[in-house]
């Protein structure tokens, strides 16, 4: 294996006439499963067209078999403040390490997934496009940088990767297909992009009286869709905006509600009211918007704060608005419902993390929703999805929905492997899905469990289904945190460290730690912590314990799913 100590220098000019490989590698980074998904997706209509496919998550590829791949395709997405995702750490360290291997002759392309309302738009797609061209592939067609409503763009990247391979094809060889179809014909089973109308059979608060929180137990049916699932997966589900907030919007852009507007490149065609309410996103600001607003609208003010003078002011001005803040603050636009309707983003689906398991309920899926309700520049919000769950939806309605595999939250095939789950507040959706699944299973692996709230009392989520189990022995140990029961704030972590002993010797057993939650504070604490407890109990220097951690998360022993 050739290796490089000395930093790769840039690819001359592209060669050309050389023989092209009909064998193409795909890898995927992905947090939430969207990019497996169009990786998976990549690949079929690849192998359709007769190229030789090899679709691997990062984490899974051998790094030493990068030197022979000849057509790379990266899909990969964003993660927290412009992090790579859990899969795709390791190979991302690969790349950009000393011993990061010379791509001369390599051909590859990006696509880039993530979300414009955070700074770090596509951050790591950039990256491994920056890096890879350093290393000295040669593009075969430029990145593609795409925002939550990825599917248009994600398309046409593809027919471009395809057409620029099928041309290649055609240079060097015999038949080569003159087209390049990308959408798979007569898609019949439901998914991201055709979701099930389901059926909601009960909608529960989860917390007591005099609560801080809300916390609704959704039970879904699926029953005549065929839809299945696995522990660890996620519902996705499209929401509408609330219905007093489009009103206002609409109101504020002295707009008629009933006027028709076109809503995709299919040329679909709605009212304003439903535009607003089911097809696109009113209630985040992003950078790209209010420069695309501005453009349309030639308002001076907003021209002001995209200057780029005023990148703070700009980022301060996003935050914690939405649409009607903008149209109230810059308005009125003199611009017809069409143009403006043009430059949102598509309603995105919310996913949530599986609290039930198919097998204990047929034909249902359960989730555990936050209701989000806070305060910002002056007036109440709410996340849509969560309170459309809290105060708009009653038992017989339905949600469109569809489910999102997730290949990175699995429960261990053997079931004698313990698992060590952590997971405060809604994050022990899939601790719950996990036990009903073991139960049914009859599991014999030892089991823990980690979980916080804020007062015993009200917040403790499944408090009589999570103590039976430890009753019956489908849970071997529970530990709980609650937060505001005491002067002293006591976490999760500070539960695992109280039992670190323990839990080393767990994990020298072989245990698989979990983590489900608030990314920011709490899995960002916790992975802190089970590092302190290996310095501790293991002996280790910090080095080393980020190794074992490390180690860990290649043999899918430290799973995430955090948001
Ligand atoms: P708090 O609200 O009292 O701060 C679920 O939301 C639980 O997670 C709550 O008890 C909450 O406590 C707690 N929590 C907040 N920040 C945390 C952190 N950094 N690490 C672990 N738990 C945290």
């Amino acid at each position: 294996q050739v290796t490089t100590e000395a930093p790769p220098e840039v690819n001359p000019a592209a060669s050309t006439g050389q023989t092209v490989s009909k064998e193409v590698t795909i890898l995927y980074g992905s947090q939430s499963g969207n990019a497996k998904g169009l990786a998976d997706h990549a690949g079929k209509t690849l192998e359709g067209q007769g190229f030789q496919v090899t679709v691997s998550s990062m984490s899974d590829f051998k790094q030493n078999n990068l030197k022979k791949v000849q057509n790379l395709l990266i899909v990969v997405s964003t993660h927290g403040e412009g992090d790579p995702p859990d899969n795709a750490l390791s190979f991302h360290e690969f790349l950009h390490g000393r011993r990061a291997p010379k791509l001369d002759g390599l051909r590859f392309s990006v696509l880039a997934l993530g979300d414009s309302s955070y700074e770090f738009f596509c951050e790591t797609g950039k990256e491994f496009d920056k890096r890879l061209e350093e290393l000295g592939g040669e593009r075969i067609v430029p990145r593609v940088d795409c925002d939550l409503d990825f599917d248009e763009p994600a398309a046409e990247w593809l027919d471009s990767v395809l057409t620029a391979l099928s041309e290649s094809q055609a240079a060097g060889s015999v038949a080569a297909p003159a087209s390049a179809p990308t959408a798979a014909a007569g898609e019949t089973v439901y998914s991201r992009t055709n979701p099930f109308h389901a059926e909601v059979l009960e909608n529960l608060n989860l917390n007591g009286r005099g609560s801080n929180k809300e916390t609704r137990h959704l039970e879904i049916s699926l029953e005549g869709s065929g839809l299945t699932y696995q522990p660890g997966d996620a519902l996705g589900i499209y929401p509408q905006n609330d219905p007093k907030l489009v009103d206002e919007l609409i109101q504020a852009l002295n707009w008629n509600p009933d006027e028709k507007v076109t809503i995709n490149k299919q040329g679909e065609v709605s009212s304003l009211r439903d535009a607003f309410t089911s097809h696109f996103e009113i209630t985040v600001l992003t950078k790209p918007l209010i420069e695309k607003t501005a453009q349309l609208t030639g308002i001076d003010a907003l021209q002001e704060l995209m200057a780029a003078e005023n990148g703070e002011k700009l980022k301060n001005y996003i935050e914690g608005r939405d649409l009607l803040d903008l149209v109230k603050d810059f308005g009125p636009f003199s611009v017809s419902p069409q143009e403006f309707v043009d430059l949102l983003r598509k309603m995105p689906a919310r996913l949530y993390s599986i609290a039930s398991s198919i097998s204990a309920n047929p034909d249902e899926v359960h989730l555990t929703i936050g209701a989000v309700r806070y305060n910002s520049n002056g007036r109440d919000r709410s996340g849509v999805c969560s309170v459309l769950c809290a105060e708009r939806l009653e038992p017989g309605d339905t949600l469109p929905v569809y489910i999102q595999h997730n290949q990175n939250f699995k429960l261990p095939e053997n079931t004698d492997a313990p698992v060590i789950m952590v997971g405060p507040g809604t994050g022990i959706a899939p601790f719950r899905s996990f036990l009903q699944e073991r139960e049914e299973a009859g599991a014999s692996g030892k089991s823990w469990l980690f979980f916080g709230d804020q007062h015993f009392v009200t917040d403790f989520l499944y408090q009589t289904e999570f103590q039976k189990w430890l009753k019956d022995g489908v849970l071997t140990k529970m530990d709980v945190a609650f937060s505001r029961d005491s002067n002293e704030k006591v976490y999760v972590q500070h539960r695992m460290l109280e039992h670190s002993k323990e839990l080393y010797e767990w994990l020298q057993e072989g245990a698989v730690l979990y983590i489900c939650g608030d990314e920011k504070n709490m899995a960002h604490d916790v992975h802190n912590t089970l590092i302190e407890i290996l310095e501790k109990e293991g002996n280790m220097s910090r080095e080393k314990a980020e190794a074992y951690v490390a180690d860990m998360q290649q043999q899918k022993r430290y799973q995430r799913d955090v948001y």
